[in-house]
């Protein structure tokens, strides 16, 4: 018995020190935490419960058989909590075999996914790896295809984070790819499908693995990445909060904090937020900060599609997810990567419950040849879509411009929008007046004051909540400083909101 129980103290000492001292140092060396400081962090204190310690891989291959075992192969698995509640997760361990994927590593990860989806928790993976573990061949394909069946039947019944805190190349990016959120830190991680030497050899590219699949490359260029974050523990310490935000599954309930800030709390400096000439840009994102709880925003890909906000608040404690136009940027119209942007996001809050407010001041979709050639047709439709299966409460507030297919687009009441406010500034039309007139009075073309006089009259008939109004589309048009609290009433009226679509396999979203 003695002797179990020192084998075991052995044992467990060799797991802990994974690769060994020179490898962990190499690892501090280059900024980066070891796969069990990184857990440490990330959990409440003393949390963690460590699941498959002593597994070992069973390859034989290459002199595997002979070099040494290392006792959990690579990878750190088990659960704890975030700030009480509960959390898997998996964390690659670079210094064993450069993190990479053996059969039993993938059995670890895939043990720690079934269990999150029986109990209904989140599971957050910690990625440092050099990708599959060569001498293992297809049986390490065969492993990360057993995770990314996973990654997929898991995804929309609990919510699945990625960090990319090192090295992800080859078809390993598909596995983050196929979670709900994908987090990077900056200078020491990458994702990419070929690396550079490939790269060159094909395409005669010459780029560095950081221009290619860096944190900022796919926080700004891409979008593949939500958030860049400087270090292993700003990352890891954002990700708590984001979790703060989403429910454990979704059949859980959201998680809600004390209101610290009152409801009907007014802020009169909204009523001047939208500019009187029309054509100026203003700040979407004061007014998303004044209405939540707190100003407390957690904004999603800040650095991708600036054209539309998307992210997390709270109101009155209960989480909510926010989709904005922002005017300071191509004037708040939607293109390509902002229709997709937002409409992946709306999709995660309605498969999670999460209430959507949308803020909208939107000329309509962005013309050209890169968009029509792009896809923006079936592009945008995402986003439409996306809004029109979207079940959870919907409030809506229409800024200033609604104009054309963008209006349905953005949470319409057509389109199933609970509540529908809009400031006086708002303008609901097919189009702006001077666009509109020089297409209804094409005669007149050559006669300026005849179409001014024309543009004018457009403008007093349609361009203004009224009509909109007077049809029911819009429910009631507000002042701007009385937002929050006509927001937050709206979700307390919406809170049992009961909404099903019809039964099917699944649609059939534009992809
Ligand atoms: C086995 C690996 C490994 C791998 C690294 N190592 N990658 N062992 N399989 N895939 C080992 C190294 O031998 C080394 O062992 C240690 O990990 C650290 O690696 P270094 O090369 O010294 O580190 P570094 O210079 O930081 O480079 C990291 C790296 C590089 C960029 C990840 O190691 C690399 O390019 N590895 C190969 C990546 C790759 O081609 N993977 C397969 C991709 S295909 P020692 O003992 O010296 O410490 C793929 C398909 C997935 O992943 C498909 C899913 C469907």
């Amino acid at each position: 018995m003695q002797d179990i129980i020192s084998q075991l103290d052995e044992k467990r000492a060799q797991a802990y020190l994974g690769g060994g001292k020179k490898r962990i140092d190499a690892q501090h060396k280059r900024g980066k935490l070891t796969a069990r400081e990184r857990i440490e962090l990330f959990l409440d204190e003393g949390s963690f419960e460590e699941w498959d310690t002593f597994k070992e891989h069973r390859c034989t291959e290459f002199g595997m058989d002979e070099a040494e075992k290392i006792p959990g192969d690579g990878v750190v698995t088990g659960y704890g909590t975030v700030n009480g509640r509960l959390i898997f997760v998996f964390s690659q361990d670079f210094t064993v075999f450069g993190g990479s994927l053996s059969e039993a590593y993938a059995e670890k990860i895939c043990k720690i996914m079934d269990h999150a989806m029986k109990v209904g928790a989140p599971v957050v993976g910690l990625n440092d790896s050099g990708g599959a573990r060569i001498q293992e061949g297809v049986a390490s394909l065969a492993g990360y295809a057993d995770i990314f069946q996973r990654n997929v039947l898991a995804s929309g019944v609990i919510p699945q984070v990625s960090v990319i805190m090192g090295p992800c190349a080859g078809g390993a990016v598909y596995s983050p790819a196929m979670t709900d959120f994908i987090f990077m830190v900056k200078d020491s991680s990458y994702m990419f499908v070929t690396g550079p030497d490939v790269v060159k050899t094909v395409t005669h590219e010459e780029v560095t693995a950081e221009e290619l699949g860096g944190a900022i490359t796919h926080t700004s260029k891409s979008g593949v990445a939500d958030l860049a974050f400087e270090n292993d523990v700003e990352a890891l310490m954002m990700i708590r909060r984001l979790i703060g935000f989403i429910p454990s599954s979704n059949r859980e309930p959201l998680p809600l904090l004390p209101v610290t800030d009152p409801p009907n709390r007014l802020d009169y400096s909204l009523d001047t937020l939208v500019p009187d000439n029309p054509n100026l840009p203003y700040d979407m994102k004061e007014l998303i900060v004044k209405i939540i709880d707190d100003g407390d925003f957690f904004e999603l890909q800040p650095d991708y599609a600036k054209n539309i906000i998307i992210g997390f608040a709270r109101m009155e404690g209960s989480p909510v997810g926010i989709v904005a136009n922002q005017p300071m940027v191509l004037a708040g119209c939607l293109d390509i990567r902002s229709s997709v942007k937002a409409a992946r996001f709306v999709r995660f809050c309605d498969a999670f419950n999460i209430p959507v407010i949308t803020f909208v001041d939107v000329p309509g979709f962005l013309p050209g040849t890169a968009q029509e050639y792009g896809g923006i047709i079936k592009h945008g439709a995402k986003l439409l879509y996306a809004f029109a299966e979207c079940t959870v409460p919907k409030v809506t507030v229409i800024t200033r411009k609604a104009y054309g297919g963008a209006y349905d687009v953005m949470s319409s009441k057509h389109l199933r929008g609970d509540v529908n406010f809009a400031w006086p500034s708002a303008e609901i039309a097919v189009m702006g007046a001077k666009g509109a007139v020089e297409i209804i009075f094409r005669e007149e073309k050559n006669c300026p004051e005849k179409l001014a006089a024309r543009e004018a009259e457009y403008k007093s008939r349609f361009a203004n909540p009224f009509v909109a109004g007077a049809r029911g589309f819009i429910d009631d048009v507000i002042m701007p400083n009385e937002t929050r609290v006509r927001i937050c009433r709206s979700l307390t009226m919406l809170k049992n909101k009961k909404l099903e679509n019809p039964w099917r396999k699944h649609g059939n979203i534009p992809l």
